[in-house]
């Protein structure tokens, strides 16, 4: 038996009028609310689904059917015309109310700001130590002629150092056998090069990266250092001490210096300097378990001698009438002892949490 489409036509009503006014008053956006309206009056919705059910509608019936679709649908249109302006006045309303955006402000920077890395901080802040005592910078290249980087400064041909275990040696295609390039292995090249070009008296400083088959936690293949040299009439050692003294105590306030003898091949005498060490100076009683200065007391910082007379004749330079000193520090060494860095391999692994420390 077929259902009675008037019955069938009510109950469907009456099934749309609670479904709309409980899903209307729980839409809380502007969409959700017009889903709701497009299944109830839209072409697959429930009311149209019970408008098929009208053909089957006795014709004494139709009219009084139809008003009744008619009334539920325009019941619906109005319920959501009334919930859709009230949505929109609730939005409006927490626009209004919420907190003020400040037109003021000032914007935000879209990355954050970077700056020098922290052995170009530490380089740039020797050079000017020596810059302030009169000291001019001078520069030179990387990859450099074996004469600059050995036999000018008087390093005998079978000198370690120059083993394939110790230099970067370079392939020049083309190049004359005998005239062999490599990576610089230390910055005293520049000595060279500024004599070479201006004779004496001169006083400079350079800095610059020097490459060595090294690399454990203390050394890198590649690493940084300050070189200065000083040329003129009636230089001694009592110059180079006087200039490095004041030197340390810039850097690392007044602390006790002492001069080492030490074997350069290119100066004559040749020491190295020692600062105080400035981990376990304040209190004596940790200096035996002192791991920066071994307790030693002493933290070795740079290189220095006298200029020896052979190096200044290879450089055109009238070792008779000139003299001077030289000296070659490190700057890794200087950063690591400076900011307690134990592993020189965090300097140059550019890890942003470190690098924001400075
Ligand atoms: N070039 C030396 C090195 O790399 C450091 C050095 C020592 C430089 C003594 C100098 C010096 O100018 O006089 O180990």
């Amino acid at each position: 038996m077929s259902p009675d489409p008037i019955q069938e036509i009510e109950a469907g009503l009456l099934a749309i009028g609670d479904e709309y006014r409980q899903r209307f008053a729980t839409a809380l956006t502007e969409h959700e609310l017009r889903n709701v309206r497009a299944d109830i009056l839209g072409k697959k919705g429930a009311l149209t689904r019970v408008l098929r059910a009208m053909g089957a509608v006795p014709s004494d019936r139709k009219r009084e059917m139809g008003e009744r679709v008619n009334a539920a649908r325009a019941e619906v249109e109005s319920a959501f015309e009334t919930r859709l302006v009230e949505l929109r006045q609730a939005l409006r309303q927490a626009e209004l109310s919420a907190t003020p955006f400040d037109l003021s402000l000032p914007g935000r920077s879209p990355a954050p700001r970077g700056h020098r890395h922290p052995i170009s901080l530490v380089r740039q802040e020797i050079l000017e130590i020596f810059k302030s005592l009169g000291f001019e910078t001078a520069w030179g290249p990387e990859v450099e002629h074996e004469v600059n980087n050995f036999t000018k400064l008087a390093f005998p041909p079978d000198h370690p150092a120059t083993d394939l275990q110790d230099t970067f040696w370079v392939r020049v295609l083309g190049g004359a056998p005998e005239a062999r390039v490599l990576l610089r292995t230390q910055t005293s090249t520049v000595q060279v090069r500024e004599m070479t070009r201006h004779s004496a008296p001169l006083a400079i400083v350079s800095g610059g990266s020097v490459y060595r088959r090294d690399d454990d936690v203390t050394h890198s293949p590649m690493f940084h250092q300050i070189e200065g040299l000083l040329v003129n009439e009636n230089v001694s050692f009592a110059e180079l001490k006087g200039v490095l003294t004041q030197f340390v105590h810039r850097l690392y306030g007044e602390r006790a210096v002492r001069f080492r003898p030490s074997y350069f091949p290119f100066v004559e005498p040749g020491a190295e300097l020692d600062v105080a060490c400035v981990f376990c100076e304040a209190d004596l009683s940790t200096r035996a378990s002192c791991r920066i200065c071994k307790g030693t007391g002493w933290l070795e910082i740079l290189g220095c001698g006298m200029v020896h007379p052979s190096v200044l004749e290879h450089c055109g330079i009238d070792a008779e009438r000139f003299t001077g000193f030289a000296f070659g520090l490190g700057v890794e060494r200087v950063a690591m002892l400076r900011y307690g860095i134990p592993d020189i391999r965090i300097l140059f692994e550019n890890d942003p949490r470190f690098l924001a420390e400075f």
